[in-house]
């Protein structure tokens, strides 16, 4: 059996970026030969092994074929007799179809290492179609290596439109399109993800409620950019370069959506957008099946953005029901995450990115001064049950008023 390096480890040790997690592919080996050296299988009929002492993914080479649609209808062929160009040719990109042996000597029979240099996200073969998943994998690495310079090539962007206008995309699990999408919010240039999307036609697809943002102006007095959709990817991109998790990100994507609902002839106001947006993101969040905290972000800062950038001015009252909403005192972090989104919405603005945002800071001397309110003076006093919340939101009040006159 011969032993080979393959996919990312191979690409990203050219590239000279650090190499996180090495597969390997295996030529000439059988499944019980596997098992006799001590590898673990990873599923029952699928012909990968876990490394007994390194826990590394080992695959027998192996050909795909698409025997239906969605991602369960695969066949597989692993046999000893298929070779490494075979097993090559059947992953998505030239520069992910290499193989290195452990003398360094690489086989790149789709000359991925062209690619590399012309800086080119390339199809190997027309089996590319057979995962449509490489749609968002293609608008990840663009995402990734953006800043090196790569770019999709013309006629892998035009096989994506093909995939993307066929219905294969729909097919596609929650659970596997959440985790490109999160993993691409998490690169540097998390924009650069949309905007693949949508030159191919998929962003329609998988979510047309951001979609529809591109061609809605805003007024240029707030928004220079006038466009939401370029609004849109400049507060991801600020997110990104403020390095924000994915809560944050996942919040920034969504938080205008409502935008696309106003009428044509209301532009380029969009009353009341907030809560318009909300059940646009809810969709959103199911569609992808979202982790809670970044639904629960998404739905909080599509609502009260605006309370955020309008803080200084907001009233006590105002200010108190925000921070009820956040439930700002058992989960402080939530609140940060919220104000962290409303600066970067403030900086994905033209011109405006490095404009100080004083709303910030206010919110959270608020924040402080609403839970500094101490309950056990309450308890002492007697209040018990529903009249007792109402004597700590009094209080509460109180020092927001305080608060307000003394900043
Ligand atoms: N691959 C593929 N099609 C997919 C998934 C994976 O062709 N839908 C192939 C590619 O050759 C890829 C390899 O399997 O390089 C390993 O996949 P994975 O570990 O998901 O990605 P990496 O390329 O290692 O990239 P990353 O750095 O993002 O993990």
């Amino acid at each position: 059996m011969r032993i080979y390096k393959v996919g990312g480890a191979v690409r990203d040790r050219l590239l000279g970026k650090p190499v996180t997690d090495i597969d390997w592919v295996v030529v000439g080996a059988t499944t019980e030969e596997m098992l006799a050296k001590g590898f673990r299988p990873v599923g029952a009929d699928f012909p990968v092994f876990l490394h007994p002492k390194s826990g590394e993914e080992y695959a027998l080479a192996r050909t795909e074929r698409k025997s239906g649609r969605g991602y369960g209808g695969f066949t597989f062929h692993a046999s000893p007799e298929v070779t490494l160009e075979e097993d090559l040719i059947r992953r998505d990109l030239t520069i992910n179809a290499m193989a290195e042996d452990d003398q360094q000597n690489l086989t790149d029979p789709y000359h991925g290492q062209r690619d590399l240099e012309a800086r080119l996200l390339r199809h190997v073969s027309p089996a590319f179609a057979e995962d449509p998943l490489r749609v968002l994998r293609v608008a990840r690495f663009a995402a990734r290596y953006a800043a090196l310079g790569f770019t999709v090539a013309p006629e892998t962007l035009e096989l994506m439109r093909q995939l993307s206008e066929s219905g294969e995309l729909e097919a596609l699990t929650p659970e596997r399109s959440w985790k490109e999408i999160s993993r691409a919010l998490m690169e540097d240039q998390p924009q650069v993800f949309i905007e693949v999307l949508r030159a191919c036609g998929a962003l329609k697809v998988l979510m047309p409620e951001v979609d529809a943002l591109f061609g809605v102006p805003q007024p240029p007095a707030h928004h220079p950019e006038i466009d939401t959709g370029a609004h849109t990817l400049s507060v991801l991109q600020q997110a990104a370069l403020h390095k924000q998790p994915l809560t944050v990100r996942w919040a920034c994507l969504l938080h205008d959506l409502g935008k696309g609902l106003t009428p044509e002839e209301e532009w380029p106001r969009h009353i009341a957008h907030e809560f318009k947006g909300l059940k646009l993101i809810k969709a959103v969040n199911e569609r992808f099946k979202a982790p809670r905290d970044c639904q629960e972000l998404a739905m909080l800062v599509g609502e009260y953005h605006t309370h955020g950038h309008r803080a200084l001015e907001l009233k006590p009252s105002t200010l108190l029901e925000l921070l009820q909403s956040f439930d700002v005192y058992r989960r402080p972090q939530r609140f940060e995450e919220f104000i962290a989104a409303c600066e970067m919405d403030a900086r994905g603005r033209e011109g405006l990115e490095q404009r100080s945002y004083p709303q910030a800071d206010y919110l959270r001397g608020a924040a402080t001064a609403a839970r500094t309110v101490a309950v056990q003076p309450l308890l002492e006093k007697g209040f018990k049950g529903p009249e007792l919340g109402e004597a700590i939101k009094r209080e509460r009040l109180k020092a927001l008023k305080a608060y307000k006159e003394n900043t």
